[in-house]
């Protein structure tokens, strides 16, 4: 089996390598090799790759970024993945994609659930919805993986930015007022392994993907401010002998960002484990794991 990755060297690209390696053959690309923006060649290349999967973990990650760099934001969270549909269609192979919390708008005190109405509050948010619903168009044997605040011991992420600031801050203001819930991305690759491997073991792949295709949430369990992440970050780094920085939790009105973010952005991930049995633990027992590695 060769299986496409794209996104290799992103939080969840680096540990799908390791978690898929045990399927066949896993082809990695990058920006360099394959740009999900340069829509003009995509299919070609990818059609070359000749893939029997594909798991697309690249996109434009850049939040607030996407604001002012909304073109190429579009080409490589809806138009790439709209080809890589049309694609994996054509061949007859599954797509798996992964989203993202931010399609919401935040107005609801209840977790997310698959079906409940999209309503992005930012360019990146709607890119990542566009790019889902391309999908869902344009091939049938398929999964959109949406997750949340994701994070690793090795990218560019909440918890690597917290532990650079410790460094040389004394005082830090955290935003409180936004919920949502921290990912490890090794347990995104994992979990994206046991559904790959759940898909194999079925005598009848079709019906697998027939059955199963859709929209699933997958994130670490329980709920977090940004406030209640960092004082778990600090109070980890503080055990570990560290020094670490008060912190002072502030409304997100005092910390403007070009992109607005949901004020509550949880996600119900029911849906994943009446499906394939799968469910993460607690978002502050996975963060001691992390830390300790
Ligand atoms: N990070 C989060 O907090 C978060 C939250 C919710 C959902 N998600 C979703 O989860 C998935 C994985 O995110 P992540 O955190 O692993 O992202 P990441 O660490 O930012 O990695 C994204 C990767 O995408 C690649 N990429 C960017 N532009 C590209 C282009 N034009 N063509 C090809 N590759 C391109 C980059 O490759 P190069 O290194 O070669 O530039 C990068 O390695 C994404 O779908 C994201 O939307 C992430």
């Amino acid at each position: 089996m060769r299986i496409l990755v794209t996104g290799k060297n992103g939080q969840v690209g680096y540990e799908l390598s390791r978690s898929l390696a045990c399927f066949g053959d896993i082809i990695t690309t990058d920006s360099k090799t394959l740009n999900l923006s340069e829509l003009s060649t995509l299919e070609d290349k990818v059609l070359s790759l000749k893939p029997d999967l594909i798991v697309n973990a690249a996109a434009y990650t850049a939040v607030d970024k996407a604001e002012t760099e909304q073109e190429l934001a579009y080409k490589v969270n809806s138009q790439g993945p709209e080809i890589l549909a049309k694609v994996a269609k054509k061949l007859d192979i599954p797509l798996v994609h992964y989203s993202t919390d931010y399609v919401f708008d935040g107005g609801s005190e209840s977790a997310w659930k698959e079906d409940d109405t999209p309503n992005p509050m930012s360019v990146y948010g709607r890119s990542k919805l566009l790019g889902e619903e391309a999908i869902v168009k344009n091939t049938d044997k398929y999964l959109i993986l949406r997750t949340s605040w994701v994070y690793d011991a090795r990218g560019a992420n909440f918890l690597n930015t917290m532990k650079r600031l410790a460094i040389d801050k004394v005082q830090l203001s955290i935003v409180n007022d936004q919920s949502g819930a921290p990912t490890w991305s090794r347990h995104i690759a994992d979990a994206t392994a046991q559904i790959i491997g759940q898909s194999l073991l079925t005598k009848n792949n079709d019906e697998f993907w027939h059955k199963h295709s859709g929209i699933y949430h997958l994130s670490g369990a329980g709920k977090a401010s940004w406030f209640d992440f960092a004082e778990a970050i600090f109070s980890l780094m503080e055990e570990q002998g560290k020094t670490i920085p008060k912190i002072i939790p502030i409304p997100t009105r005092d910390y403007p960002t070009p992109a607005a973010r949901p004020t509550n952005s949880v996600l119900d991930n029911t849906k994943l484990f009446e499906h394939f049995g799968i469910c993460l633990p607690e978002w502050k027992t996975t963060l001691k794991w992390v830390m300790t590695e």
